[in-house]
């Protein structure tokens, strides 16, 4: 299960943050928001490469957040794209060729651990492609563009998805190809393989994990943060 690569989208604006600068920079327990992310695939030993992957004007902070936390694994830091999916594709070409098995995991996730990183690839290294995931905690409704309620979606059948995403090279590869040669565009990776007819396995994610979106979310990682090293 080793020489696992790992590709960090961190390119987004973070529009919802309204911070002014990107969300990833956003300093949480005395740390930026990426070095945390970072960290737990640093430290795990079934990691060989990490490649980050910043908006252009970002690409300097993140090599100096690189060289300051010391982080040896960071193999490149490369330009992302306007979309999400064009980021990781730029990520997972940077990514040395004898890497053959890759996680995604968005740059604004810093809340996994590395107990339960190392447990995801455990659980998971059967499957070509495999996700995080978790049940939905409120009664979930379709709605239409004039808030009409359309349906009631039964809960039992939802997952609320997060990264780590793991897939094997080639079929992500491929999947990366495909939808953009197609223009179809899905807001995580699994999702491209989904719209190909290919089987992707979902796996118990943790609660804790949130995407850091907006300002809530900042307040609500300084506690969990907070209450770890209590
Ligand atoms: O936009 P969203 O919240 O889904 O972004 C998830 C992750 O993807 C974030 O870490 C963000 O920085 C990254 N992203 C990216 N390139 C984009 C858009 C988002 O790397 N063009």
């Amino acid at each position: 299960m080793a020489n696992i690569g790992i590709v960090i989208p961190a390119a987004g604006q973070g529009k919802r943050m309204r911070a002014g600068c990107n969300k990833q920079f956003l300093v949480l327990m005395g740390q930026p928001i990426l070095a945390h992310t970072i960290r737990v695939f640093e430290e795990s030993n079934f990691v060989s490469e990490i490649v980050i992957v910043g908006a252009e004007g970002d690409i300097s902070v993140i090599k100096e957040l690189v060289y300051h936390q010391g982080f040896q694994k960071v193999a490149a830091v490369c330009k992302g794209g306007v979309l999400r999916q064009d980021s990781v594709r730029a990520g997972v070409r940077a990514l040395s060729p004898a890497i053959q098995r890759i996680v995604v995991h968005d740059g604004a996730r810093p809340l996994l651990t590395l107990q339960a990183f190392n447990q995801f690839l455990e659980e998971t290294q059967e499957y070509p492609a495999a996700i995080m995931g978790v049940s939905i905690k409120d009664t979930v409704k379709r709605v239409n563009l004039a808030g009409n309620v359309l349906e009631t979606l039964p809960r039992e059948d939802l997952r609320s998805v997060q990264t780590p995403q793991v897939f094997d090279r080639g079929i992500l590869e491929v999947a990366h190809y495909q939808a953009v040669s197609a223009g179809y565009y899905g807001t995580d990776d699994a999702s491209l393989l989904e719209w190909m007819g290919y089987p992707v396995q979902m796996v118990e994610g943790m609660q804790e994990n949130i995407k850091v979106t907006t300002p809530e979310d900042l307040w609500l990682a300084e506690r969990i943060l907070a209450m770890r090293e209590s």
